[in-house]
């Protein structure tokens, strides 16, 4: 019987093999059929220390007796306020205000909203929203809109807003801070981006230099800096917060995948003070309009407070740099390749000649590794590896093995 099921970013009609997965454990997966996958993209990059963490499966378990959802309109429960606590007393000052969504998308819209909120109620109402070339920010409108359009988007580019595109900086830079700058003296509302690493883009690094000059221009310029962490969140670029290496703080900041490490859909929009008071009024006209059902689902805040108590109570900064070291190792020691290049525990280079993300190769390469018990998941020719923190020497080996292999059939 053929499955009902419609799976994301999938088509279908190449009948590709769909495995069941039954159960996962640190930085595996295991199918129906008794497979061992290695997952070397942490699952669209959301598990951070390994799948179903002890600690975090036993906050979930244990909300799940207690509180398992409850309007967030004016309601609350413990779980948000002392997770909401706990974020800032870790993300940088002033990022004192947590608003509560359910995945990266809506944490970014929630974001543009944001943004657009702050200059309307302030009597000076901004829409351009500013973004980077090659960017990523989620599938909804408002994502699609601020990111980069491609085959991906483009049945619903006539509904996707005006944005103005940086070019994404390459060499010092100069170029996009021109641009930048150039872009600022139309009033923007807001810039956003992905710091240090654009991720969908094809895992396209630039210098923290370049970043604290963006943020420096956008604050020079009054115009609002969104960083989307989305992904480069939770020590994925080698620090907590990849804006960190750029020693900067966003207006704005958006979080959700390693959140909750990875186990449950959760996201939070963080904002100054500066952004809150804006909307902060005995005016109901003024109040931020936004909500979805599960906002600040109870079981999904308990599992991210047990991330925040793994980040606390277990060595997941040295973790982090043992795989980046390793990382390092690996990937600059593959012959065959292009591009090779890391950033924290983020390794990728380039296979075959470049035709973006439909590249021909890109279904052979996925097969290839699924071949091999893989979970490597190529965006057209690039090929790249994050996996869990907790992966081991032997896993990786498996997986630079294999991408050794393709390189020298596929190259
Ligand atoms: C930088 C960034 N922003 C937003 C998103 C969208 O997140 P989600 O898929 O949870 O909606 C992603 C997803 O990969 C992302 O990488």
């Amino acid at each position: 019987m053929t499955s009902p099921v419609w799976h994301p970013f999938t088509q279908h009609g190449l009948r590709e093999p769909i495995p069941l997965v039954e159960r996962s454990e640190g930085a595996a997966l295991h199918t129906a059929d008794g497979r061992r996958i290695i997952d070397a993209i942490s699952s669209w990059w959301v598990t951070t220390h390994g799948h179903c963490h002890p600690r975090i499966m036993a906050a979930i378990r244990a909300q799940a007796e207690t509180l398992d959802q409850i309007i967030f309109a004016g309601w609350t429960h413990e779980p948000a306020e002392r997770l909401a606590q706990g974020l800032v007393g870790m993300m940088p000052a002033p990022l004192a205000h947590v608003f509560y969504s359910d995945s990266g998308s809506t944490s970014v819209e929630v974001a543009l909203k944001m943004a657009l909120g702050f200059w309307l109620n302030r009597g000076e109402p901004r829409h351009r929203i500013l973004t980077l070339e090659h960017g990523y920010h989620g599938d909804t409108i408002g994502g699609m809109s601020v990111g980069a359009r491609g085959v991906y988007n483009q049945a619903y580019t006539p509904l996707l807003f005006d944005v103005g595109t940086l070019p994404f900086p390459i060499g010092d830079g100069q170029a996009t801070l021109d641009a930048l700058e150039t872009a600022c003296r139309d009033k923007p509302a807001a810039l956003i981006l992905e710091p240090l690493v654009l991720g969908a883009g094809g895992m396209l690094f630039y210098s923290p230099r370049v970043l604290a000059e963006m943020r420096a221009i956008c604050a020079r310029h009054g115009v609002l800096f969104i960083a989307d962490e989305v992904m480069s969140g939770w020590g994925r670029t080698g620090t907590l917060l990849a804006c960190e290496q750029a020693g900067i703080v966003p207006d704005i900041l958006c979080l959700s995948k390693g959140l909750t490490g990875g186990a449950i859909p959760l996201a939070v929009t963080m904002a100054t003070p500066e952004i809150f008071e804006a909307h902060y009024s005995t005016d109901k006209a003024k109040m931020f309009f936004h909500s979805s059902s599960y906002t600040a689902n109870p079981i999904a805040c308990a599992a991210a407070l047990a991330n925040l108590d793994v980040w606390r109570d277990e060595p997941v900064a040295e973790r982090i740099a043992t795989l980046a070291e390793r990382q390092e190792a690996r990937i600059t020691a593959l012959p065959n390749i292009r591009d090779a290049r890391r950033l924290g525990t983020i390794a990728a280079c380039e296979i075959g000649g470049g035709e973006g993300y439909l590249a021909s190769i890109g279904p052979a390469l996925l097969a290839f590794f699924r071949e091999r018990d893989l979970l490597v998941r190529p965006m057209g020719n690039t090929v790249y590896v994050m996996p869990p923190y907790c992966i081991d020497e032997a896993d990786l080996d498996r997986i630079y093995a294999a991408i050794g292999e393709a390189a020298e059939r596929f190259g």
